[in-house]
């Protein structure tokens, strides 16, 4: 039964307007779906993201918790009302100058917080703005250049437009992230458009018959379909390996993880509102779930998977030399054990699209990370050729790995071609954390010797990795643990092994780095134990054992082109030990509060382990002189479209306002694989700078040759430059040798904390972080990237812990708020990469990996506490320090 309507008159960005509502609607939702206004974003519809911040007469408020009956003669100020015409607010052009928009999806809240400020304080310090952007999270900026632009704005600086590489080029696309134009995946949709919704298990195990449907559609007229598992017409198995295709879009008589999708409900918004779970018959047999590892890999576990002989889905390793012989003979042994958590995105923006059936054709319009991944597993579930299906990427909420696999795309697309209507599907919060992926927790046993003079010379190193229900990236996982298990050090006898383990859990998939910042907790609290034990000082234990170029790796590859590791060390030097020798000052006053500086460093390799992945991009120029680069990589706020812009315009030798650019939409565009490992700069800028080198040979070859005299050869243009990239890898034999990546980046990290010993509540005060990135392309973008990594270290080190149906929201479920983040101090360490586009690498792993390490590295030299298990929640701190306590 709906809700009876009422006229609510209020005031919106200045104009007054009447709406015929329900007086309990959300404000946020009759500001987007009444009013159009969508730069206001729903993250959680409960109070907790500040995505739908607006200002509300005079104070900041949040839209999804206020019914519009209570703002009827009111004024209400949307992100939209901050611009005139086309003059951006002084707020939003600080936003664009200082790179303080990544993905933009908590943008508007931010501005709108921060809007709500500088009404009431025009020079705000920093702990204003701390306080009045509190409520508003982010999780892709790590807020320090979201508070340096607040408190720009006595002093604004402008961001650079006319240059290529090495430039501070504000995002080329950056100003519909700060005006509410962007189209994220729940922000367009056609006005005859159904709405879907999955009913997902309560259960983490069960088997389920389903019951007739009949009485549902009686009670429910406008229920349009239930879908079911035998409704999809093709496979229903997808995955992202082509062996390893295991996961249903529908369940088919049995779910595996507590949020897997059973059926879909399709039907007009209201019906599908108005419909509870509990009227879907599904009859379970509940089983019991086999939670955890240790029960993953017990001998009479119940198999998940029929296809396996065990749980195990799969195995890595990497061995080289004889690591016992060579410990038995070392002057140092550190050995430990460590744990980690289930770790959840996060993004802000929810799972979202719509998609409909043209012809034979399906066209889906939704947030992903992998536009031609997603084109190809939708045709294997749809049944189809790819070429009938297209992939019109939306603007990207953060993705972190989260939006590599499907979700709401096969749903929507089956929908809409069984029904040969538009159909939308918006994930709620809770429903976004229990049914994505999660980075894999893991168990992880380190051993590692050194000698006298404090060379390494061995490591012992296994790891089991909780893959959840379903493959997803676990064989990522599985094959880059190893490789990089020695850490960025210099290490002749390795034996390093890996397994992913199936159970009732959430299917753990790519999560910024891929296992390796579970592996650096290990290694690193390794170099610290053996740095001690032989005297040395941990920097320069490091220092001692970092790889550089001309180093073999534990796979056998001799470093080339770029390893600056040693030169990020240099650079931390001084901090260290002037941030050291304070602490051990400050704690010999005495109290409670102890700080400790620790230190960690990293490595990662640069796309993907040793297997082609190619990027291919075109780059063309119209008769009226447009130039148009048609990019498949996908930008996720992390700015590959800028990158590349700049990349191009480099080497057209053009400015890179002269560049237009088409993205990801897999009708226009070449595949420039997927948005991950890092590899967009290294691999897709490569193609781009090839397909620009071709382009203006092309246009030197024609000299002064009229363009609009010329024939079109390709999408609108009369000349088209062609350029593709795949990093030289090799396969690894069964000792994992070989060449996994073509490059790797490096960084060390220092963390200062202060931790309370009666509390156990630790605070990060403070993050020196140095990053060989090879070349900077762009200076405010890496940065970015590095505060977003850092925020997400810092989370994983203290916080965050997704345990399912109990943090399936972002109020039980703790990601860094704003306060979290201390200042930053960062250190481009340009070591050329000869084989980057202008000697560049990537960033987008490298700055979360050692900063958890650094921080409990910090909490050891605070404390003499030892943790081996993150997050290090003050209940842990608390207990493992009254252990310690004789
Ligand atoms: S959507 Fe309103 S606080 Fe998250
Ligand atoms: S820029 Fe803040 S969530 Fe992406």
């Amino acid at each position: 039964m709906s809700a009876p309507m009422q006229r609510v008159t209020l005031t919106v960005n200045g104009r007054a307007v009447a709406l015929d509502v329900d007086p309990m609607t959300r404000l946020s939702d009759a500001l987007r779906e009444e009013l159009g206004l969508t730069g206001t974003k729903i993250g959680c519809n409960a109070g907790d993201c500040g995505a739908c911040t607006v200002r509300l007469d005079a104070a900041q408020v949040c839209a999804c918790l206020i019914a519009v009956g209570q703002v009827a003669g009111r004024s209400v100020v949307t992100v939209e009302g901050l611009a005139q015409g086309a003059q951006l607010s002084s707020l939003q052009a600080a936003f664009h100058a200082h790179g303080a928009a990544q993905c933009g999806i908590c943008t508007p809240g931010m501005l709108m917080a921060a809007d709500d400020l500088l009404a009431r304080n025009p020079a705000p310090d920093e702990a204003a703005v701390l306080d009045a952007l509190g409520g508003v999270l982010c999780r892709c900026t790590g807020y320090r250049k979201i508070v340096e632009a607040v408190l720009s704005l006595e002093n604004p600086r402008p961001a650079d437009s006319e240059f290529g590489v090495g430039a501070r080029l504000a995002k080329v696309d950056g100003i519909a992230k700060l005006t509410g134009a962007e189209r994220f995946g729940a922000d367009a949709w056609p006005a005859d458009a159904l709405m879907l919704r999955a009913v997902r298990s309560p259960h983490a195990a069960a088997r389920f018959t389903l019951g007739d449907f009949a009485p549902l559609h009686a009670g429910h007229p406008g229920l349009r379909r239930v879908l079911t598992a035998r409704d999809v017409p093709g496979s229903n198995a997808f995955g992202i390996y082509p062996t390893g295709k295991d996961q249903p879009v529908l369940a088919d008589g049995e779910v595996r993880y507590r949020g897997e999708a059973v059926v879909a409900l399709v039907g007009d918004d209201a019906t599908i509102a108005a419909i509870s779970d509990d009227e879907v018959p599904i009859h379970w047999t509940v089983l019991t779930p086999i939670i955890g590892i240790a029960a993953g890999l017990a001998p009479d576990a119940r198999k998940l998977h029929a296809h396996l002989a065990d749980n195990v889905l799969v195995r890595g390793r990497v061995a080289c030399g004889d690591p016992e012989a060579a410990q038995a003979k070392a002057a140092a042994v550190a050995s430990g054990s460590f744990e980690t958590a289930f770790v959840e995105h996060a993004y802000i923006e929810p799972e979202a699209g719509w998609a409909r059936r043209v012809g034979d054709r399906i066209e889906i319009f939704a947030t992903t990370q992998t536009p031609y991944m997603d084109r190809d597993e939708i045709a294997h579930v749809m049944g189809l050729a790819p070429t009938q299906v297209r992939i019109i990427p939306s603007a990207v909420g953060g993705g972190f790995g989260g939006k590599l696999d499907l979700s709401v795309q096969p749903l929507i697309a089956i929908a809409a071609w069984h029904l040969r209507q538009p159909v939308r599907c918006v994930y709620t919060r809770p429903e976004s954390m229990a049914s994505s992926t999660k980075r894999h927790p893991a168990r992880i046993s380190a051993r590692f010797a050194a000698a006298r003079d404090g060379k390494l010379v061995s490591a012992v190193f296994h790891g089991d990795f909780n893959t959840g229900a379903y493959a997803s990236w676990g064989p990522t996982v599985a094959n880059r643990v190893p490789v990089h298990a020695t850490g960025p050090y210099a290490v002749p006898n390795v034996r390093a092994t890996s397994c992913a383990v199936h159970t009732n859990e959430p299917p753990a998939g790519a999560f910024r780095g891929f296992g390796v910042p579970q592996a650096a907790i290990a290694h690193e609290t390794m170099m610290d134990e053996l740095a001690a034990q032989l005297g040395i000082d941990a920097l320069e234990f490091r220092h001692r054992n970092a790889l550089k170029v001309g180093s073999i790796t534990a796979s056998g590859q001799r470093l080339e082109g770029s390893a600056g590791l040693q030169a990020c060390l240099d650079a931390l030097r001084p901090r260290w030990r002037m941030l050291r020798a304070a602490a051990d000052s400050f704690n010999g006053k005495g109290g409670v509060l102890r700080r400790g500086v620790g230190i960690a460093c990293m490595w990662y390799g640069i796309g993907n382990t040793s297997m082609s992945n190619p990027s291919e991009m075109e780059i063309g120029v119209a008769r009226d002189g447009t130039i148009t680069l048609f990019s498949g990589a996908l930008d996720i706020g992390q700015g590959s479209n800028t990158i590349m812009t700049q990349i191009a315009a480099e080497a057209l030798g053009v400015a890179p306002s002269r560049i237009r650019l088409v993205t990801g939409d897999t009708d226009l565009t070449r595949d420039a694989g997927k948005t991950s490992a890092s590899r967009q700069t290294f691999v897709s800028g490569n193609a781009v700078k090839a397909a620009a080198e071709d382009l203006r040979g092309q246009l030197e070859r024609l000299g002064n040759v009229d363009l609009s005299a010329l024939p079109e050869v390709a999408k609108g243009c009369v000349a088209m430059g062609t350029g593709r990239y795949d990093p030289p890898t090799t396969a690894l034999d069964g000792d994992g040798q070989g060449v996994p990546y073509a490059t790797y980046g490096f960084a060390a990290q220092l963390a200062l904390i202060e931790l309370d010993i009666e509390l156990g509540t630790t605070r990060v005060l403070r993050i020196v972080a140095a990053h060989d990135v090879g070349r900077a392309i762009n200076p405010t973008q890496v940065e970015g990237q590095i505060h977003g990594g850092i925020a997400q270290g810092i989370g994983l080190a203290l916080m965050e812990e997704y345990q399912p149906g109990r943090t399936e929201n972002l109020h039980d479920y703790l990601i860094p708020t704003i306060g979290d983040v201390p200042p930053i101090e960062i250190f481009l360490i340009e070591d050329p990469e000869t084989r980057g586009p202008y000697g560049a690498k990537g960033i987008g792993e490298p700055a979360l990996i050692p900063t958890a390490p650094a921080i409990l590295g910090a909490i050891h030299h605070a404390t003499g506490l030892r943790l081996r298990q993150v997050p290090a929640t003050p209940d842990r701190v608390r207990a493992a320090l009254r252990a310690m306590t004789p």
